[in-house]
């Protein structure tokens, strides 16, 4: 199966992708990861994208396409894929559609009054690349999976938040009626407890 995942920053697409990425063998391809792993090893793409993602923007479309396009050309994808963050605009659906349409979208939605809070808690691990909330684990510096150091994403702040859901607003949000007129979206409350939107996903999805 083909799925994209929608929703704003912080809705749970992360923390749902494992499990559903599992349970249909496709691969969870997060373009926000691979950005920030060539931010990490300084490559060229993550030097150009830097300034872009702290700040909360979109990075350029014509390069992300370019990028998802090759990735899917992996024979991992051969049983379809888990796209988190892509796509993030119209003209991003549109080529997708051009080369790889899904099958499905499921559209996470959040309350934005919980996003806040969601986003400035949350933790990354810098070795296993788990991600918690501080209000979940009893250590905010110490993964719990691995014991590797936790940190906080650079766009993870107040600020950023809020340039980052006017972006949402504005470029992601007209997705919902595209994929809702091409009768592939399915909409999933994410503002319970993550089990239980663990489980209205799989409803939703029908797995
Ligand atoms: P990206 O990495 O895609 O970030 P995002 O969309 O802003 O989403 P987040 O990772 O912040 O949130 P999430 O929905 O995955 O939530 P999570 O599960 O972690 O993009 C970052 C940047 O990369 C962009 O700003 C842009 O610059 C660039 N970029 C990426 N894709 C691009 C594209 N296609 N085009 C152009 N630029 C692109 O959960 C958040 C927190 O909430 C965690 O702490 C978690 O533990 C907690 N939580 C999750 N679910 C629940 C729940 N049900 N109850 C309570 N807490 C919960």
């Amino acid at each position: 199966m083909k799925v994209v995942l929608l929703g704003a920053p912080g809705s749970g697409k992360g923390t749902q992708a494992g499990f559903i990425s599992e349970k249909l063998n496709i691969p969870h391809i997060s373009t926000g990861d691979i950005f920030r792993e060539n931010m990490k090893k300084k490559t060229p793409l993550g030097l150009k994208v830097k300034s872009l993602m702290d700040s909360g923007n979109l990075c350029p479309d014509d390069l992300t396409v370019e990028l998802i396009k090759e990735r899917l050309n992996h024979d991992d994808c051969k049983n379809g894929y888990l796209l988190d963050g892509f796509p993030r605009n119209l003209h991003q659906a549109k080529a997708l559609d051009g080369f790889c349409p899904p099958d499905k979208v499921l559209n996470l939605d959040v309350d934005f009054e919980r996003i806040e809070r969601r986003i400035t808690g949350r933790r990354s691990c810098y070795e296993c690349g788990g991600t918690y909330h501080v209000d979940f684990i009893t250590d905010p510096n110490k993964c719990p999976l691995c014991g590797g150091e936790l940190f906080t994403r650079k766009d993870d702040t107040s600020e950023t938040v809020k340039t980052r859901l006017k972006v949402y607003q504005t470029q992601t949000e007209p997705l919902i009626g595209y994929y809702s007129e091409q009768n592939k979206l399915v909409t999933v409350d994410g503002n319970a407890e993550i089990s239980d939107v663990e489980r209205n996903v799989l409803e939703a999805l029908g797995i």
